[in-house]
């Protein structure tokens, strides 16, 4: 898999998601589905999504004991999605419980990447409430080795540390990158952003966008707008 732009597909309900699918004419872009849309409609969205063309990245961002955690993703697996996460937080033990629960009969497997530090976590937040001292950066180089370690593909993290977890993971290891927002855009909840142009530069593999595409007036215009700043 190349450099690519995945749209943050966050609708409630599937005809909103292929209304907003319809207009990208001739055109099938990677697509994220994460919790609302998932709850929202079920497994079939995906399928149906799946069978318009594009490729997707099921963002349910799992967390609970290994076995639970194994025994989900074996479901998931059938889903035939390109890609999929869990939280690195999780441990090592649920990692590859999920890698294990992941793998199909035949060996293939979706990729399977980890949350390291949400991009909506600040230093203070995550030093105050989730107890974890220290540095933002260092926190998520610590977790991508340990998913690193555990088999994982990559990692959910900030562009702004994209470089730092090739160095120490590899360039192979997979960054996937939210918190991306226009030079000129509004940030909304999101603390650590940067720029398409800019994750590029620093090595992101796939930005993941959301509001900066589907709130855009012309929301093809806009993903035009990533393709062309990221992938060039
Ligand atoms: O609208 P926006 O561009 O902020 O959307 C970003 C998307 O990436 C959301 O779907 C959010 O759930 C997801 N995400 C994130 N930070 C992470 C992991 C996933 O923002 N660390």
């Amino acid at each position: 898999m190349g450099k690519d732009v995945i749209i943050a597909c966050d609708f409630s309900s599937k005809e909103e998601v292929l209304g907003f699918l319809d207009k990208f004419t001739g055109k099938k872009p990677f697509v994220k589905i994460g919790m609302e849309l998932f709850y929202a409609e079920g497994p079939e969205i995906v399928r149906e999504i799946k069978k318009r063309g594009h490729k997707i990245f099921l963002d349910l961002k799992l967390h609970d004991i290994p076995n639970t955690v194994k025994k989900a993703m074996a479901v998931l697996s059938k889903l035939d999605v390109d890609l999929c996460n869990l939280h690195a937080a999780g441990t090592s033990a649920m990692m590859k419980a999920a890698l294990e629960g992941l793998t199909r009969p035949d060996s293939t497997r979706p990729l399977l990447i980890a949350v390291t530090q949400l991009t909506s976590t600040d230093k203070q937040r995550m030093n105050d409430e989730i107890l974890i001292d220290g540095e933002v950066g260092d926190v998520v180089l610590s977790y991508a080795k340990t998913a690193a370690d555990s088999g994982l593909d990559g990692v959910v993290c900030s562009p702004l540390e994209a470089g730092l977890v090739h160095e120490k993971c590899g360039k192979s290891f997979l960054t996937v990158t939210p918190g991306v927002r226009f030079a000129d855009g509004d940030v909304g909840d999101q603390v650590r952003v940067t720029t398409p142009a800019k994750a590029k530069e620093i090595g992101s593999d796939y930005i993941v966008v959301g509001r900066p595409i589907t709130a855009a007036a012309d929301p093809v215009a806009a993903y035009e707008r990533c393709l062309a700043e990221f992938v060039g």
